[in-house]
């Protein structure tokens, strides 16, 4: 792995490779990530925590639906406005949808701003000007239309650059959730963020969850993507598959592939019993095992209907319009949306490229990020030194998110729509 260097960052020598070290055993895997304690041991570490994030309730909501996929919901009251009191946690066994809906209950009590300490405010101009390691603020894809000019006062946050261990100054919106959208640069949000057992596990599930929105921009954005024949599914992915379809659930599998090379898989699933548009939902998962990828796209498909059946989650509102349509104007959009996508069987696009390790797959992600010239990784560290776990925000400058805000649009995918008569080149 070569060095990376930020946009202005000069300090330290850069070292050859750094990362945070695990000081744990090897890797344990639970079809659906790589960890390095065992379930029981995050879990009891977990539950320890919990007044301490205001964690109040711990509910298995699995029995709300009719697939038997197991879904666990965490209930935070005290969430900040704009961020969700309940989260939902999934996996193919109970006690792992279990750990990672505690885990992201933990994840998400630290993205909120800390009381204790203030961002530095001041402009990119004069932060230039007195030589600060800082990351340029355009470099984060920002919305169309925002006021920011490098002389406008905003907050900075340190951040830490993956490859080269150089502390840098970025945005404290990329950071935080919620935070208020200075100069409309963009909305605060929770793509990267994410929590375990040590640093490297954190920054390695953040990295792939921002690489799994690349992929969907991509995919959506070009309506470029596999639709994979579901005869074709591996084992445990075909036995998921099977409990949708066993209740009237049809499912669809679509495989997200671009300049990166680690795909996203993509499971839809539509209620045909039920004939509810609400229902009519969706899971993704990125790694580089595709069945990991896939089990997590299936389980979390699984978990989206359940937030629709419990009907807790705040954001969920947004969701209000669907109620308004019949469900065959519904089915009829998904039906349009599904369309034109190239038929393969999994095994001819889908290789397992995971090496086994946390360490090995963070080496390969950042590899691959590099190839497609997203050379700049950052990461933070939330969590307060006194947890057992890390939580860690990651931003990679450059990686599309134009499916979730449609008025943030980057570089490397205004290029492909130039390139494909989608769009003019910029003049
Ligand atoms: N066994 C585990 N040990 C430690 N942390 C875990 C474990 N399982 C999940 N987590 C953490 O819990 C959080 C939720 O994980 P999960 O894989 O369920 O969701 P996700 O893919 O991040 O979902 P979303 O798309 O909703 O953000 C993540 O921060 C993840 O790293
Ligand atoms: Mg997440």
């Amino acid at each position: 792995m070569t060095t990376v260097t930020p946009t202005t960052a000069t300090q330290a020598a850069p070292l050859e490779h750094w990362f945070p070290t695990t000081g744990q055993g090897p890797g344990t895997s639970f079809e659906t990530s790589l960890r390095s304690r065992t379930l029981e041991q995050t879990e009891a570490l977990a539950r320890a925590c919990l007044p301490r994030c205001g964690i109040t309730r711990v509910a298995d909501v699995t029995d709300l639906d009719i697939l038997g996929i197991p879904v666990f919901h965490t209930m935070r009251p005290g969430a900040a406005p704009g961020l969700n009191t309940v989260t939902s946690g999934k996996g193919v066994t109970a006690a792992t949808s279990r750990v990672s809906a505690l885990m992201e209950a933990i994840e998400r009590t630290w993205c909120e701003p800390p009381r204790d300490r203030v961002p530095l405010r001041a402009s990119y101009a004069q932060l230039r000007a007195r030589d600060v390691p800082v990351l340029d603020p355009r470099r984060l894809v920002l919305r169309r239309g925002h006021s920011w000019t490098p002389e406008e006062p905003i907050s900075w946050w340190p951040a830490r650059e993956v490859v080269s261990g150089l502390e840098v100054l970025v945005p404290a919106l990329a950071v935080f959730t919620p935070f208020p959208g200075e100069c409309g640069m963009l909305r605060s949000n929770t793509i990267g963020l994410a929590s375990g057992n040590n640093p490297q596990e954190a920054l390695l599930h953040g990295l792939l969850e921002a690489v799994e929105q690349d992929c969907t921009a991509f995919g959506e954005t070009l309506r470029r993507g596999y639709r994979i024949r579901p005869r074709s599914l591996p084992s445990g992915p075909a036995e998921l598959l099977e409990r949708f379809q066993q209740a009237g659930v049809e499912v669809q599998v679509f495989g997200y592939v671009n300049d990166i090379g680690v795909p996203a898989l993509f499971a839809t699933t539509d209620d045909t019993n039920a004939e509810d548009g609400m229902l009519i939902n969706g899971g993704a998962g990125c790694s580089p095992d595709p069945v990991v990828s896939l089990t997590r796209a299936l389980t979390e498909a699984a978990q989206s209907r359940l937030a629709v059946i419990n009907g807790a989650r705040e954001d969920l509102n947004a969701q209000a319009y669907r109620r308004h349509a019949s469900y065959e104007e519904m089915r009829e959009m998904y039906r349009r949306w599904s369309l034109d996508r190239v038929e393969t069987d999994f095994a001819d696009e889908f290789r397992n490229e995971s090496t086994g390790s946390t360490a090995g797959d963070l080496d390969l992600v950042l590899s691959r990020l590099e190839k497609a010239g997203l050379t700049v990784v950052l990461a933070v560290e939330l969590a307060p030194e006194d947890l057992p776990f890390s939580v860690t925000k990651v931003i990679v400058p450059g990686l599309e998110v134009h499916h979730h805000d449609p008025r943030r649009l980057g570089l490397r995918l205004h290029r492909e729509l130039v390139r494909t008569g989608r769009a003019k080149p910029l003049s």
